[in-house]
């Protein structure tokens, strides 16, 4: 796409100049189209500014999610992903389960602005509105076995928390199974969904949803006490376009080394850099019941290994943690 294409000259650049007439025949188009394609992205919250003698040079760049953008950010790319970005689905998740059921090839991605039925673990609502935060979601094929499903998506909470840390001042952590936190506070979510065969994952989607831009005051009391967005920790609007270009490497690549069976030492370094239960005392709600004991750690089928008053430990594979106490 030309558009992307300019973007992509222009962000080369930055923070110099592209002549207008360089860009054009760079790109085997008339000048008169790279002007048309530029007034196009000005509507669409690109800022350029103009010299005759030098060309132009990126000035602002949009607050929303941009496909153009995305794709010129995106530091490696490969032939066989695609992603869309939709102003408003039901759920990422959906979008994605239902493109997969359709045959549609992986991996992919979806992005929401909005999502009217946003979901988060045990059926709960996930709070959508288009307040600059992030709804993904990724389809994948992969060919292993259902067992390991608990493990990716522990791998992927320290990868993201990885690319997370990237972008605020402090150091995100990893609340078994699945909860983005800083300092107690919600940050993120992540919701793994597969299609299973027999012995074999037949499509999984992998689905995040993390707070970017939003201001407390844009979620009702009870959210905006237990959630914080990257902004707020930053102290600045985070660019989610860069975000999200970074993420979609982050998350390939993570998912090609969990398919290659790659990951597990970076899985151990990163998992003790992030994990904020280790050492806690903590009360695990699993079917109805509750078991409070010591938090030792994951084991390898992503189990949280808890060691009980009676000193008996036990792995637990489903659940929800909630910190008693300082251990
Ligand atoms: C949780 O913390 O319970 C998981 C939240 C997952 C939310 C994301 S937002 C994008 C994707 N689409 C959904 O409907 N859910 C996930």
């Amino acid at each position: 796409m030309t558009e992307t294409l300019i973007l992509r000259e222009l962000l080369a650049a930055e923070p110099g100049w592209v002549s207008g007439g360089a860009m054009a025949s760079k790109l085997g188009v008339s000048r008169v189209s790279v002007w048309h394609q530029m007034e196009k992205l000005r509507s669409q919250g690109f800022g350029f500014e103009a010299l005759p003698a030098r060309g132009y040079r990126l000035s602002k760049r949009p607050r929303m999610l941009h496909a153009g953008l995305v794709e010129a950010l995106l530091k490696v790319r490969r032939k066989s992903f695609t992603f869309s970005i939709e102003g408003e689905v039901d759920s990422t998740n959906d979008e994605a389960a239902r493109q997969l059921a359709t045959g549609h090839p992986a991996p992919f991605a979806v992005f929401a602005r909005r999502q009217t039925r946003g979901r988060g673990r045990f059926g709960r609502v996930w709070h959508s509105e288009a307040n600059g935060n992030l709804y993904s979601s990724f389809g994948f094929r992969p060919r292993i076995a259902p067992e390991r499903m608990q493990t990716f998506t522990l791998w992927m909470g320290v990868t993201i928390c990885d690319l997370v840390s990237n972008f605020v001042p402090v150091r995100p952590g990893i609340k078994w199974p699945n909860d983005i936190v800083f300092d107690g506070r919600k940050a993120g979510g992540m919701l793994t969904e597969a299609r299973v065969d027999a012995d074999q994952i037949r499509d999984l989607v992998f689905g995040l949803g993390l707070n970017v831009n939003s201001r407390s005051s844009d979620w009702p009391a009870d959210l905006a006490r237990r959630a914080v967005s990257l902004s707020e920790l930053a102290g600045s609007p985070v660019d989610i376009n860069r975000l999200t270009a970074a993420l979609i490497g982050r998350v390939l690549l993570a998912y090609e080394r969990f398919a290659d069976g790659d990951h597990t030492d970076a899985f151990v370094r990163l998992w003790n850099k992030f994990d904020v239960l280790r050492g806690r005392e903590v009360t695990l709600s699993e079917a109805g019941r509750k078991r409070r004991g010591r938090v030792l750690g994951v084991d390898d089928v992503g189990s949280l290994v808890l060691r009980d008053e009676h000193g008996r430990t036990r792995g637990y594979r489903a659940g929800e943690v909630t910190v008693e106490k300082d251990g």
